[in-house]
């Protein structure tokens, strides 16, 4: 296969290191990096002839660049997303897709266009936790049907523990202006993402968020939601930057059993008749539905991750084989993250499809009332990214 011919456009925490998997891979080959920021650029090694460019519109004209992955603070990537559309090239961008609802049907809508007249364009997004295999495997058993109806899924995911110096070392962070949220637009947009991968959205959203609670920042690091579905399934999600040791445990129950996702190792604890069933019955009032605990047995090696989806949409391009996550997509984790603020800051609860006019307007007032004064950022240059995804 001819390499993909790609550009990225940030080279911050993220950015570099897609740079450094770009130049590993025998399906990429990185023509040109872009960066506002110089020392960023100048501190970026890549080989002698790649492109370096101060803004995204630059970049987009270097000569054969045929892709571009953005890796810029999330508010940019509808514009340059949008406008690599229009110039007929292929985008995979960061997560989370958009900031708002409204911005992601913006990028799909200059998506849709690009492909009237290039019906093989690719428009992808960075949500590598669909490639790990414990999340594999889960999505295959409820799409097997083998859980039955599902009931409930309750998702405590407090493993994201992040410092004050974190928040303190890009001026964009946590602020409404800078970032459009915390927690739930920063760490969450995986799991978010995955939720709604394995359960499809709820139709309606609770939630409770604490701004600032463990954190000198104007943004939420503390969150507790409830998702109604239409079937009837509920489902909880909770989510902190601020506890340690951090919980990463997932249960989905099923009228057929319980399947528990905790930090890593994944269980089947399986019902020998449907509850439902047993349930209607029964001849006794405390009678108990057998069961038995069946470890998932998964791959020992788990290769999957950034670099996964970056050489599976070179091979889209080239090839037509199926990206890991359609853009287009991101449009649910950003719905859920949005509906959770909507709910909190409303007191009420926020009904599916979001009232995207509605949330951009409450964000766009949170911006303009903050008073929040960000300390002063302190400028370390990229991080080491390997735990913290
Ligand atoms: N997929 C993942 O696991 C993962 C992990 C971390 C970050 N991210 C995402 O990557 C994006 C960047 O996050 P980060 O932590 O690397 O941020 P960062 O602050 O470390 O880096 C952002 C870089 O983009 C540059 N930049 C800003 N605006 C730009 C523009 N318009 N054009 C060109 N360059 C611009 C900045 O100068 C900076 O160097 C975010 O959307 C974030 O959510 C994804």
């Amino acid at each position: 296969m001819t390499p993909l011919r790609i550009g990225i456009v940030g080279l911050g925490n993220m950015g570099s290191s897609h740079v450094k998997d770009c130049i590993a891979s025998d399906l990429l080959e990185l023509v040109a990096i872009c960066d506002l920021d110089q020392s960023r650029l100048d501190g970026t090694e890549t080989p002698a002839d790649t492109g370096r460019y101060r803004t995204a519109s630059e970049m987009m004209g270097h000569e054969g660049l045929e892709a571009i992955l953005i890796a810029t603070p999330h508010y940019d990537h509808t514009p340059i997303a949008i406008e690599a559309l229009g110039r007929n090239i292929h985008v995979l961008c960061e997560k989370p897709v958009g900031v708002h609802a409204k911005d992601i049907n913006k990028m799909t809508a200059a998506y849709e266009s690009a492909r009237k007249s290039n019906p093989d364009i690719r428009f992808g997004a960075m949500f590598q936790q669909r490639t790990h295999n414990s999340w594999k495997k889960i999505k295959s058993i409820i799409d097997s049907g083998e859980l039955g109806t599902l009931v409930r899924a309750s998702w405590i995911i407090t493993t994201w523990f992040r410092t004050q110096f974190y928040y303190d070392s890009g001026g964009w962070r946590a602020t409404w202006k800078g970032e459009g949220g915390g927690v739930l637009l920063n760490q969450c947009p995986h799991n978010l993402d995955l939720y709604q991968w394995f359960f499809g959205m709820p139709k309606r959203i609770h939630g409770v968020a604490a701004i600032g609670k463990y954190h000198n920042i104007e943004v939420e690091d503390e969150v507790s939601a409830i998702f109604e579905h239409e079937n009837g399934m509920i489902g909880h999600f909770i989510t902190s930057t601020a506890e340690s040791p951090g919980t990463n445990r997932l249960e989905i129950v099923g009228e057929n059993g319980v399947l528990v996702y905790d930090n890593g190792t994944v269980t089947f604890d399986k019902n020998a008749t449907s509850m439902i069933d047993f349930s209607n019955t029964a001849d006794s009032g405390f009678a108990k539905v057998d069961h038995e605990v069946q470890p998932v047995e998964l791959p020992s090696d788990d290769p999957g991750a950034h670099r996964m989806v970056t050489e599976a949409f070179a091979r889209s391009v080239r090839e037509g084989s199926p990206l890991v996550a359609q853009a287009p997509e991101g449009l649910g984790s950003v719905t859920l993250a949005n509906g959770i603020l909507m709910s909190h800051f409303t007191g009420s609860p926020a009904e599916v499809p979001l009232d995207g006019d509605a949330y951009e307007k409450l964000l766009q007032e949170l911006i303009a009332n903050s008073t929040f004064e960000k300390a002063e950022t302190k400028e370390t240059g990229p991080a080491a990214m390997g735990s913290s995804f």
